[in-house]
């Protein structure tokens, strides 16, 4: 039986996955492409780490070179994360002619430009589908499932552990503090947990799936980011009442010439399947206009989910060599002369239904100065609950919107907030219509 060689770089969590799950179905892989994949090299700066798995020692090396620069090998797997110097690696395996298959959405989101003209200039071919959704083959699933359908919008549940630590405040009633602190415990939080609750993850991913459902560049800094850090369990409390559960979706909109991105906690229709997603499991619903809306579930980080992604891109490239077309896929799902620059819509003028929380005095007028300034912005009420009273505290009011302009809302919280009747900044969160 032919071989197909792979070398890793970056032996870590994922990694190590890589390795566990090629031994475990190292026959039926074989049987389903007619070769062998063999791993050739291992990199890792750090080769004395137990990771749980049997490797032959004499294939481990500290040097990603002898890596790239291996004839024998056709497809090179990044998986040490990071920008420096996973991108040079990629950049310089590219340049020798390696297929590439990577799990790194950070670079790809902040250099996916540099690196897919990189792979079309040079005719190779690039495997990313662990870099969203984990073991879910969403990305496989935009470029190949839904590529006969114009699609319209995606929303997703992309980062597991904003989802883990909002699902352990809605069901257990924590707080923020304790329910992270649970997250980190369990190892699905990082010690600085920034990059997961504060939405960069997330908004990585969305840019990524943008990217290949919208067929544009998206400079990742116009992604507008919101994370879970201030949801407090009163406002999980008062979702739950109004009928919805909180949610940090990643939302990617086609409106005519520009595109809505964004990533933000939205209060989701408890009727909404995505709203029963819980606990670290990643949930994306594509939305098309023939196909009508389509979600896909799973589990979204983890070494053997993450690792069934990376075999899926290996076994698509292997495939590919073996029967002498390797660029069937366009590696951005569309021709490259055909990717745009869509403008991204600013954030002022995204329209979405609103929660509002304020902190208000409990006495009388306070309503009416409330409502006078939000319909003095052209802003509707549609629900009002005001709980009992705390003596000596404020009481929070919380209101909804009907749907409204982002820069309405601003404005009027500008000015309510300045009342001597409000205690506390307003707090606000999106809705999500389903559309
Ligand atoms: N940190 C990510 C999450 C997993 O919490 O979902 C890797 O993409």
């Amino acid at each position: 039986m032919k071989s197909i060689y792979i070398g890793l770089i970056g032996f870590g969590t994922v990694g190590a996955g890589v390795v566990k799950t090629l031994q475990m179905n190292g026959d039926i892989i074989a049987k389903r492409v007619g070769a062998e994949i063999r791993f050739k090299r291992i990199a890792d700066l750090d080769l004395g780490r137990d990771r749980g798995v049997q490797v032959d020692r004499s294939i481990l090396t500290t040097n990603a070179e002898e890596i790239l620069n291996d004839p024998d090998i056709n497809i090179v797997l990044e998986l040490m994360g990071g920008y420096h110097p996973a991108r040079e690696f990629i950049l310089k395996g590219i340049e020798n002619g390696k297929n590439i298959v990577t799990a790194n959405k950070a670079l790809l989101a902040k250099h996916g430009d540099e690196i897919f003209a990189a792979v079309e200039k040079k005719g190779v071919c690039i495997g990313f589908e662990a870099s969203v959704g984990g073991g879910i083959p969403v990305i496989r699933a935009i470029k190949e499932g839904f590529a006969g359908d114009e699609i319209l919008s995606i929303r997703g549940i992309v980062n597991g552990t904003a989802n883990f630590i909002l699902s352990k405040m809605s069901d257990e009633g924590r707080d923020f503090k304790a329910a992270l602190k649970e997250a980190q415990r369990l190892g699905y939080a990082e010690a600085d947990p920034t990059f997961d609750i504060e939405g960069h993850d997330s908004a990585h991913k969305i840019a990524i799936l943008a990217m290949l459902a919208f067929g544009t560049e998206i400079p990742i800094d116009k992604v507008y980011m919101e994370g879970i850090s201030r949801i407090t369990s009163e406002d999980i409390a008062f979702a739950r009442q109004l009928g919805y559960r909180i949610k940090l979706l990643a939302i990617a909109k086609g409106c005519g010439d520009s595109l809505d991105i964004r990533v933000h906690p939205t209060m989701v229709q408890a009727s909404n399947p995505i709203a029963n997603v819980n606990g670290a499991t990643n949930a994306i619903e594509i939305h098309g206009r023939a196909v009508g809306a389509a979600l896909l579930v799973g589990e979204g980080a983890g070494a053997l989910p993450t690792s069934s992604a990376v075999l899926g891109d290996v076994i698509e490239i292997a495939r590919g060599i073996l029967c002498g077309a390797k660029n069937r896929l366009p590696a951005r799902s569309w021709l490259r002369e055909n990717i745009q620059k869509i403008p991204i819509r600013p954030m002022d003028e995204v329209e979405s239904e609103c929660y509002l929380r304020f902190k208000a005095l409990d006495k009388p007028g306070v309503l009416s100065k409330i409502s006078g300034i939000l319909g003095s912005h052209n802003i509707s009420i549609s629900s009002v609950i005001q709980k009992e009273r705390h003596k000596g505290s404020g009481v929070p009011v919380v209101m909804t919107t009907h749907s409204a302009v982002e820069k309405n809302i601003r404005k009027a919280l500008e000015e309510i907030d300045k009342l001597d009747i409000i205690q506390k900044e307003t707090f606000s969160l999106r809705l999500e219509d389903g559309k």
